[in-house]
């Protein structure tokens, strides 16, 4: 089946990653942690997933041109993403993320966005083409708020639908919540644009449901382990997640957004896409590292649905 093509948008990073017991308090020094780097960024990360699960995908970044720049535009390429639109800072060095992973696989990430922070709408105009013939439009929050705005008018005013996974947390401006057909919110994120505390599914409910009264027409939560709620304004349903053995999670929501965006793209209705979704980040929290955990296709062979509806109000 021919499926449509999805434009992702947003940052790379080179990521630099030290397993360790714990993650250190300010002043604190843990030694005995294991060091190694690997591809990452949201952007990146999200369109690697999308390549790696058989999505057709054009990847619009901004990198350093610097030796990581010249090493992701190869590795975008080997995976089969289409380049044409990247763009090469000859100022700013491509983005570093600095990460923790702790012994339960959480992290911590401080990230210097580098070349990642300058990506203008200026370099977008080239591939307007692209985004308006686009299936799907993918975005994150790493790049400069304004050019996702940008983006995302533009695509909303061709008809093109727009994914925005609103990571890491930012407040949105509301004309942009009503150009997003589908918001892909964690549970921290989830609670600063809804205004509310999430802690659960029934809390993730409200919220969703909070933030679908804001204009966006479809709101997932993703809840780690315990799965994502989906709402649409009106219904909310819960797609458990499979239980896995967690070693990293960094990454994790970068491979569901990905993984979303290809589903979706095939055809398939919001709840099956978001099943298809909770198992590749499944798989991915099982390996250490961003783009060294993300799935292929064929490990994905038959998914099972496990779906329950929610009442928030219980
Ligand atoms: O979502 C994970 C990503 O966040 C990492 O790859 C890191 O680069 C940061 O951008």
């Amino acid at each position: 089946m021919k499926s449509a093509k999805i434009v992702v948008v947003g940052s790379s990073n080179m990521d630099m990653v030290v397993k360790t017991d714990h993650i250190p308090v300010p002043g604190e020094t843990v030694l005995s942690g294991s060091f190694f780097m690997n591809a990452g960024g949201k952007g990146a990360n999200q369109a690697v997933a999308v390549a790696r699960l058989g999505g057709e995908v054009v990847f619009i970044s901004k990198l350093g041109n610097d030796l990581f720049g010249k090493q992701f535009s190869q590795l975008f390429s080997n995976e089969g993403i289409d380049i044409t639109h990247l763009r090469f800072d000859d100022e700013r060095p491509s983005g570093v993320a600095l990460i923790t992973v702790d012994k339960a696989g959480e992290n911590s990430i401080v990230v210097a966005s580098g070349a990642n922070a300058h990506l203008k709408d200026e370099d977008i105009a080239s591939a307007l083409k692209e985004i308006e013939t686009a299936g799907i439009v993918l975005l994150q929050l790493e790049i400069p708020l304004l050019t996702v705005q940008h983006v995302v008018a533009y695509a909303a005013g061709k008809g093109v639908k727009v994914i925005l996974n609103p990571a890491p947390a930012a407040a949105l401006p509301a004309d942009m919540l009503s150009q997003v057909d589908i918001l892909t919110p964690n549970k921290t994120e989830a609670a600063m644009i809804a205004g509310m505390d999430v802690t659960d599914i029934d809390s993730a409910g409200r919220a969703a449901l909070a933030i679908c009264s804001m204009g966006v027409k479809n709101v997932v939560v993703t809840m780690g382990p315990l799965g994502a709620v989906i709402c649409d304004g009106k219904k909310i349903s819960l797609v458990r997640a499979r239980e896995v053995e967690t070693v990293d999670t960094t990454a994790a929501g970068d491979v569901f957004n990905g993984a979303l965006a290809v589903a979706l793209s095939e055809g398939r209705d919001l709840e099956a896409a978001v099943g298809f979704a909770c198992e590749a980040a499944a798989i991915s929290v099982t390996r250490l590292g961003a783009q060294s955990s993300i799935p292929h296709r064929n490990e994905l062979v038959a998914v099972q649905l496990n779906l329950a509806s929610i009442n928030p109000a219980n």
